[in-house]
Order: C-alpha cells, then sequence, then structure tokens
C-alpha cells in the first residue's frame, strides 16, 4: 500500500476478533477507526495493540445501532471501507433474548449500511458464520450449500446476509464481502491479545485454557455418541491470526465492485477429544475432562470447503492445531483473568 490511505471503520474492533484484525490491518499499513461499545470487550485491548507497534488509532466508545454516533464518525472521516463484527454471538443467549439479538446484530447492520450509505461509503466485510449452514447436509461444506437457522444467533446472521444480497442487488455500487466463519481459536503469538470470554465460557477452547490453568475443575465433553470417529462433536477451527489475515485479503479483493461470499475455515474437522489430547499433549498440562450430555443445538459436524478464499482471496489459513493450542495457552497463562489481569 502506497501513499496516505483512507482509513478502515472496524465496528467492534476491541473483541476477539476485532483486535487481532486491527492489528493485522495496521501491519498492512491501513489507518483504523474502532467503534465498540465495550459491553464485551475491554479498552485496554487498545493498550495492547499500541504496545504490539500498531500506530495511534482513533478509538470511539458508542453504539452501531446510533445513526448520530455513525453520522458523527463519516462526517469526520472518508473511509475506505469497513469491517463490521459489533454484535451478539451467544448461542444459547439468543435463545432466551432473540430480540435483543435481533436488534443488536440485525437493527445494528442495518443502521450501519444506511449511514455508509448516507456517507457514500459503499465497501463493507461482513462477520457471518458458519452458523448459517444449520446442520449441513455434507461435509466439507461449500458456500453452495443450503442456508438454514437453528437459533435466533444464526437466523439474525442470516437475515444480514440476505440484507446484503438485496442491497447489492439494488444498487451495484455495493462492494460486499461476506465472511462465514468457522471455529476461530488461539491468540496473537506475544500472548498480549487473545480472547477474554465474560462469565462461564461458551466456547471450547476457552474453556479448556480455564481447567489447564485450575480455574475450572473439568470440561464436560457434551456428548460422544455423534456418528464421528471418536463419537465427539467434529469442528474447524482456525487460528484467530488466520482469520484476521483473511480480512485483510477480503478488503483487497474488495478493490473490484461485487459480492463475495466465502467460508474463513482450514477444511479440517477436528474433533472435542482430538482438540484437547492435542492441547494437553503441545503444553505438556492435564485437562480433565468427563462426558455428559449433548448440549442441545449442537450438531455432529461443521467444517468448511476452504477453496473459494484460496481462488477468490488467495487466502489460506496456515497455522496448525498446535499452533493454536500453544498461543492459547500462552495468552491464558500470561493473562490469568483476561484484560483485567495485572499488566
Ligand atoms: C465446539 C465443540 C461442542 C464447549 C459456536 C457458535 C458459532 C461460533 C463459534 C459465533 C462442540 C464442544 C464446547 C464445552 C464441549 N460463534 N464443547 N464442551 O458450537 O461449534 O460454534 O461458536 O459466531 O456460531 O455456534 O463452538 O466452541 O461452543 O463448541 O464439549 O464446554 O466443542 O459440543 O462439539 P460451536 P463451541
Amino acid at each position: 500500500m502506497h501513499g496516505i490511505m483512507n482509513p478502515i471503520l472496524v465496528t467492534g474492533g476491541c473483541g476477539f476478533i476485532g483486535s487481532h484484525t486491527v492489528l493485522a490491518l495496521a501491519e498492512s499499513g491501513w489507518p483504523v477507526v474502532v467503534l465498540d461499545n465495550l459491553s464485551n470487550s475491554s479498552p485496554r485491548v487498545l493498550e495492547r495493540l499500541r504496545e504490539l507497534g500498531a500506530p495511534p488509532l482513533e478509538f470511539v466508545q458508542g453504539d452501531v445501532r446510533d445513526a448520530s454516533v455513525l453520522d458523527a464518525l463519516f462526517a469526520r472521516h472518508r473511509f475506505e471501507g469497513v469491517i463490521h463484527f459489533a454484535g451478539l454471538k451467544a448461542v444459547g443467549e439468543s435463545v432466551a433474548q432473540p430480540l435483543r439479538y435481533f436488534d443488536h446484530n440485525v437493527g445494528g447492520t442495518l443502521q450501519l449500511l444506511q449511514a455508509m450509505d448516507r456517507a457514500q461509503v459503499r465497501r463493507v466485510v461482513f462477520s457471518s458464520s458458519a452458523t448459517v449452514y444449520g446442520d449441513p447436509a455434507q461435509v466439507p461444506i461449500p458456500e453452495t450449500a443450503p442456508l438454514t437457522a437453528t437459533n435466533p444467533y444464526g437466523r439474525s446472521k442470516l437475515m444480514c446476509e440476505d440484507a446484503l444480497r438485496s442491497l447489492h442487488q439494488a444498487d451495484p455500487r455495493w462492494s460486499i464481502a461476506i465472511l462465514r466463519y468457522f471455529n476461530p481459536v488461539g491468540a496473537h503469538p506475544s500472548g498480549r491479545l487473545g480472547e477474554a470470554p465474560q462469565g462461564v465460557p461458551n466456547n471450547l477452547m476457552p474453556y479448556v485454557t480455564q481447567v489447564a490453568l485450575g480455574l475450572r475443575p473439568h470440561l464436560q465433553i457434551f456428548g460422544d455418541d455423534y456418528p464421528t470417529p471418536d463419537g465427539t462433536g467434529v469442528r474447524d477451527y482456525l487460528h484467530i491470526c488466520d482469520l484476521a489475515e483473511g480480512h485483510v485479503a477480503a478488503l483487497r479483493a474488495l478493490q473490484a465492485q461485487g459480492l463475495l461470499t466465502v467460508n474463513l475455515g482450514t477444511g479440517q474437522g477436528v474433533s472435542v477429544r482430538s482438540l484437547v489430547e492435542t492441547f494437553a499433549q503441545v503444553n505438556q498440562v492435564a485437562v480433565p475432562s468427563q462426558v455428559v450430555a449433548r448440549r442441545p443445538g449442537d450438531v455432529a459436524q461443521c467444517y468448511a470447503d476452504p477453496q473459494l478464499a484460496q481462488t477468490r482471496l488467495h487466502w489460506r489459513a496456515r497455522r496448525s492445531l498446535a499452533d493454536m493450542c500453544a498461543d492459547a495457552w500462552r495468552w491464558q497463562t500470561q493473562n490469568p483473568q483476561g484484560y483485567d489481569s495485572t499488566p
């Protein structure tokens, strides 16, 4: 990238995926502005980003559903594009609080797109999820697989995708990348950025790291009677740094107009047991576990056909499961209480 570039607006930029993407953008020379309401993230991420060499960035504490906040931002900057992460993402919580999820995820996305249109900024990278494939009929899953939702969180992502597809149909000036993440895990190898779930982790890897550190007595393995090689759930875990780099690649691909929908995954299916065993072996640490009943809503297998990202974004996941386990552990041991740990 040469010369002065217009900044990228990153909504939800203080979150797990957002913060790693902000660093990857900075390393690629993009100026960044972060909008985050800090409802599920810490402002201490910003100090860590500066410590890791990211140039000073503008941070605005605000909500993507607030049109006046958005219009003020777009009046102050000529954005090159927007990467939209801000949203709620706990599947179980979405079942209990559907309206909150539709308000944040769909309402927030619509407010953002309308503010972008008013400001004539029409390049957006949208954070979607493999959850839009529901219980897949086939694995690995191509982008052409049928879409469905099995919970309000997944439904909110599907509704946003539909809105983006309709928008592009109505106004081809829009350049839109829809990125369907599989299971992002791990942390920046410095140990200074990572996943800091509030309360009891919903996801497997942060739960494993907390058990390994002795913060929780044991891991509950949700079912070992699935039709999979070892009976436990199979997922496509990808390193958070690979995922972040996928966003930079998507931004580059959007220089030309169009609508791009790609899976961001490794294409490798890994079972719960294999992840736990790899983690214990790589880090030489015990992860006491016990098998319990299946978790409602879980599917047996979900992993990507990653081919399209390779051909359209010239991106593929490079880091190994061992890297994911080693980096997740380094983050956890150096930050036992997440970003609230002592410096
Ligand atoms: C992975 C595997 C569990 C915890 C979810 C969302 C998805 C995305 C990623 C937002 C499964 C098993 C887990 C535990 C376990 N989030 N497991 N014990 O469910 O694949 O995807 O998070 O975009 O939208 O659906 O991820 O990490 O919760 O579960 O046995 O304590 O680990 O059954 O097989 P999941 P996960």
